[in-house]
């Protein structure tokens, strides 16, 4: 079943007159992403990336994942931001709370590095990897990125003092761009199998390229229904899509039309713990795709029920700057139900033979009613059930819904001139050579 978009709880804010004006112009983006017109065309491989997958690239995967598996106990996924958030997002979505595995299967152990600079952080990891087979797998588009790079130095020389250079280098595979890159030179130069980021797919719309793939496939997942799903939703959000047939349109269309009206922050709402790493995803993609020439929507995102009883405050009451969107797992896996207790000192017994998810789709409901009453508008996406089909729906959904958002709010959603600026800075006060320029100004002003 497809995923579902409600806009139910929009009525009381935008009339469907209001967002049907906005339908010409939104499905002129879409045609534009399709024909790859439109600014940072040349960063649209990622549009028809799914249906284009074969089964041969697939099997390559797959193979080079069971190595992995075959040779490790644990492996370490190094990389940052795009190179990092998708496999974060959809092995986290899918394991176990609190083992991290699948619920099934003997599996490795993933953990991921490179995605910060903190020296405690290594060094546990370091404690964690101890005593174990482990092996690598470095992902950097630019092959040039700080703190990937760094992790990667220390994880390597731990790997090859344990294992010798030989079997470490087995261990290792490198994803990086075809051609160029430091990253690209030294697996040349060490022999790492490798796999290729594709020129025209941005990092953070690459979660269906070996950056994504490989580490869910070595965590014991199941990469062809992700691709699937992906493909599936590449169908239904196609330009011979009419507007309203086309749930990224009008997602799209809707989320920029409360941006005019004032409501400048989106707040991504799950009631799955699981989709915390999934909206961090989602962050990345909207905030780096949208936020700039002084524009965009400010992606936030809460872990309700949770965060109701911190941020709920806020959202309730606080600047009317909010609109919601609500991840809306439909079939929980597993079944918990609330027992009867003849003391009922907690008062609960009226919820007594209640599943917990009955009650945290009540919490959902009244939690929205609640909200729009606040002023907030609420837009629901309802899923089936978590699992790797509905993930790559929900991952190309929002790729092509931010796509055309982008285009609506006539910004360029595959660039992020912004983030050159802290590196700058980063490397000026380092003292990195070719910055002497930049050092000497970073000094006048501490
Ligand atoms: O979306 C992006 O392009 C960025 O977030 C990058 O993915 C991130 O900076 C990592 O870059 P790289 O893969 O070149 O190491």
């Amino acid at each position: 079943m497809s995923l579902n978009l409600s806009l139910e709880h929009i009525k009381p804010f935008l009339s469907e007159k209001e967002i049907d004006a906005l339908a010409d112009e939104t499905i002129d983006q879409v045609v534009k992403i399709h024909q790859k017109s439109g600014p940072g065309n040349d960063f649209l491989g990622w549009v028809d990336l799914a249906s284009s997958t074969t089964d041969a690239f697939l099997s390559e995967v797959e193979e080079a994942a069971a190595v992995l598996r075959s040779k490790c106990e644990a492996v370490v996924v190094i990389g940052i931001g795009g190179s990092y958030l998708g496999a974060k997002a959809v092995t986290a979505a899918l394991a176990h709370n609190f083992t991290q595995k699948p619920p099934e299967g003997d599996h490795p152990e993933i953990y991921f590095a490179g995605n910060n600079i903190s020296e405690d952080y290594l060094a546990e990891l370091l404690d964690v990897l101890e005593g174990k087979e482990y092996g690598l797998v470095v992902i950097s588009k630019s092959g040039t990125t700080t703190e990937p790079a760094m992790a990667f130095r220390v994880l390597k020389k731990d790997l090859e003092e344990q294992k010798g250079r030989k079997e470490a280098g087995s261990r290792i595979v490198a994803i990086t761009d075809a051609r160029k890159g430091a990253l690209r030179t030294l697996a040349v130069q060490e022999g790492y199998r490798t796999f290729v980021i594709p020129d025209d797919v941005g990092g953070r719309y690459s979660v269906l390229t070996p950056v994504g793939l490989l580490p869910i496939a070595i965590a014991g997942y199941d990469i062809r229904a992700l691709v699937r799903g992906a493909a599936d939703m590449e169908e239904l959000t196609c330009p011979g899509r009419t507007f309203r047939e086309n749930p990224a349109a009008l997602y799209a269309a809707v989320r920029n039309l409360l941006y005019r009206r004032g409501k400048k922050i989106e707040i991504l709402v799950n009631y799955q713990p699981k989709l915390h790493f999934f909206s961090e995803w989602w962050k990345q993609l909207f905030g780096e795709s949208e936020g700039k020439d002084g524009k965009g929507i400010y992606p936030a995102a809460v872990d309700f029920t949770t965060d109701l009883h911190s941020l709920g405050q806020y959202i309730q009451e606080g600047e009317r700057i909010l609109f919601e969107t609500v991840i809306s797992v439909e079939q929980p896996d597993r079944k918990v139900v609330i027992p009867h207790d003849p003391d009922d000192l907690d008062n609960l017994n009226y919820l007594a033979g209640k599943r917990f998810d009955e009650v945290n789709k009540m919490a959902g409901l009244g939690t929205l009613l609640a909200h729009i009453d606040g002023g907030v508008p609420n837009i629901k996406l309802s899923v089936e059930k978590l699992d790797e089909y509905h993930l790559g729906q929900m991952i190309y959904f929002f790729e092509k819904a931010c796509a055309i958002s982008g285009y609506l709010l006539g910004v360029n959603p595959f660039d992020q001139p912004g983030v050159e600026a802290y590196k700058r800075n980063m490397f000026a006060l380092l003292g990195k050579p070719g910055f002497e320029k930049e050092t000497e100004e970073i000094r006048k002003k501490l």
